[in-house]
Parts: C-alpha cells; structure tokens; sequence
C-alpha cells in the first residue's frame, strides 16, 4: 500500500521519547519530512531526528512548549519557513502534570483548581492551537491529515485526579468537530486512543504486571510504542482515503491498569 508520505511535511509534537519518538521514525521510514518537537530535552530530540534520517526521511527538530502558546505558533511558522507548510500533524506532546503520568493516589478534591486549569489548557487548548497553526496551509493545499493522541483514559477512566482523562476526552469532541469543519477541504482528523503502552520513557513494569494486563487484551499482548505509529502514520497518510472523524483504539486499550496511570 503506497502511503503518499516521501516528502510530505510532518509534525510530531512531543517527539522525544515514548510514542512521539517512535512515531517519528516510522513516518522517516516512508521517506517523509519530519518536524519533530521537544520542550525541555534537545539532545533526545536530535537523536531521533538522527533515526529519522538514517531511516530515508528529512528531520527538522523544533522547541514546541504546550503551556507556551506562543512556541506553537512559531513551531509551525518555523516549519513553514523551512518546506512550506505542514500537510500532517500528530498532536502528541502530553503534560503530564507532576513528574509523569497520573498518579492514581491523590484524592480528587486534592487536585487544586489551577492544576485543572493548567491540564486541560495545556493537553486539550495546546491541541487546538496545534490544529489553529497548521490548519490555514491544508486548506489552501487542499490536503491534510490530523491524529490526535489521546489515551484509553478517556473512556475508561483512572482512579485518581480527573484532569488529565478530562482533557484526553475533549479530544474527541474537537476532532468530531474539526472532521465536519475542514472535511470538505480534504483534510481528515482522527483520534488515537493508545492503552497502555511499553515505551522507553516508561519505568520499568514488573513481568507479573505486564502478564496480567496482556492477559486482558484480545491480542494477550500490550502494545508498544512502534504498534502504536504504525498506526498513527496510516491515519496520517494517503493512505487512509476517507477515514475521519473517528476514534480508533489500540489493542492495548482494553487492559486497565488504574494503578500505574497512562
Ligand atoms: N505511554 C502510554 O502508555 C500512553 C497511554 C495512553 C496515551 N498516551 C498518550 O500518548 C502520548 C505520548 O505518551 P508517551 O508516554 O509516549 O510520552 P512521553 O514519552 O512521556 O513523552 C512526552 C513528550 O511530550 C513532551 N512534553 C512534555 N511536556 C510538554 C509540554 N508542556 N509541552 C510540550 N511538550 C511536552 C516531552 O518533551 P521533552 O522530553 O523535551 O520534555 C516528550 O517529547 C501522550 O499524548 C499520552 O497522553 C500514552
């Protein structure tokens, strides 16, 4: 199947580690060019650019902070300036909010109203402005792919503080909307919902515990970060022809893990 990427302009937002680094690489591997941004780690950044030409691609590595919104704006005008434009996004790059993701343990009223604030400004507001950067370019090429990450969280829910599940949900409101918006200038939004997955920016899991939460999927193994891009680069592709306004689930999805977070 040709996926129409050799030379197409891509940006991967949160390229560093985890699913956005892996992402990356595989849209070099279809020869694409590959904008890829970091907020707080450089070096990781340049590494993957690294991958990513090693792998037939172009790399350009950009400083995109979510809780910066000036840095989106200029992210994607920095891009533009350097190929043109930008025909597919991955709006991946998460804020965590404290040192990773969610932690289970903390009580709901314990969350203070700033951290809501912060949360869904920087993982549901940042994905907008990611969409608001890129969007004039598609509909004047008339060509455009947008994935939007979000997590199994945002169905299934997660013990513990409600920001980050919250604004993981909106997502899908935004892409249903965006789907209608912009379908009819050939631009297809849709949204990724990753569970649980094995990534190297992820602590190690004790061998029980992935047993166990494979146990619970269809495939009776967790994804990892590379069965998560294969995925996002079909979406993100000419390849997926007419497919928009929909959320698609990893197999990994089904397997609760409350107590880890993700
Ligand atoms: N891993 C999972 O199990 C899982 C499950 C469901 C959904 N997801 C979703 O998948 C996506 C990637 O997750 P991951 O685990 O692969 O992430 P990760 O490895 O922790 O990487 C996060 C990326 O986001 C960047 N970043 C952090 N704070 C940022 C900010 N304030 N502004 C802009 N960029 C920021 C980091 O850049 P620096 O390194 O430069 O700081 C890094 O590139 C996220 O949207 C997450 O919600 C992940």
């Amino acid at each position: 199947m040709d996926t129409e990427l050799r030379d197409r302009v891509v940006l991967v937002t949160g390229a560093t580690t985890g699913i956005g680094a892996a992402t990356a690489r595989a849209f070099g591997r279809e020869g694409a060019r590959v904008a890829l941004t970091y907020r707080g780690n450089p070096d990781l950044a340049r590494k993957v650019a690294d991958d990513v030409e090693a792998a037939g691609g172009q790399a350009l590595v950009v400083r995109l902070d979510l809780e910066d919104p000036a840095t989106v704006e200029e992210a994607a005008a920095t891009v533009a300036r350097h190929w043109g434009g930008v025909d597919v996004l991955v709006a991946n790059a998460v804020r965590w909010g404290g040192d990773g993701p969610p932690d289970p343990g903390v009580r709901f009223e314990d969350v203070p109203i700033e951290e809501w604030r912060a949360m869904i400004d920087a993982n549901l507001v940042g994905a907008a402005a990611q969409v608001r950067a890129v969007l004039p370019g598609m509909r004047a090429r008339r060509w455009g792919r947008i994935v939007l990450i979000s997590s199994s969280v945002a169905e299934e829910g997660l013990p513990g503080p409600g920001p980050y599940g919250t604004a993981k949900s909106g997502l899908y409101g935004l892409a249903r909307a965006l789907a209608w918006e912009a379908g009819r200038d050939g631009i297809l939004v849709n949204v990724v919902a990753p569970g649980f997955t094995l990534t190297d920016s992820r602590p190690p899991v004790p061998a029980a515990v992935v047993d166990a939460l494979a146990g619970a999927t269809p495939t009776r193994r967790l994804s990892g970060a590379d069965d998560v891009a294969k995925l996002v680069v079909f979406l993100g592709s000419g390849a997926n022809g007419n497919l928009t306004g929909e959320v698609v689930r990893d197999g990994s999805a089904a397997a609760r893990a409350p107590h880890l977070g993700g």
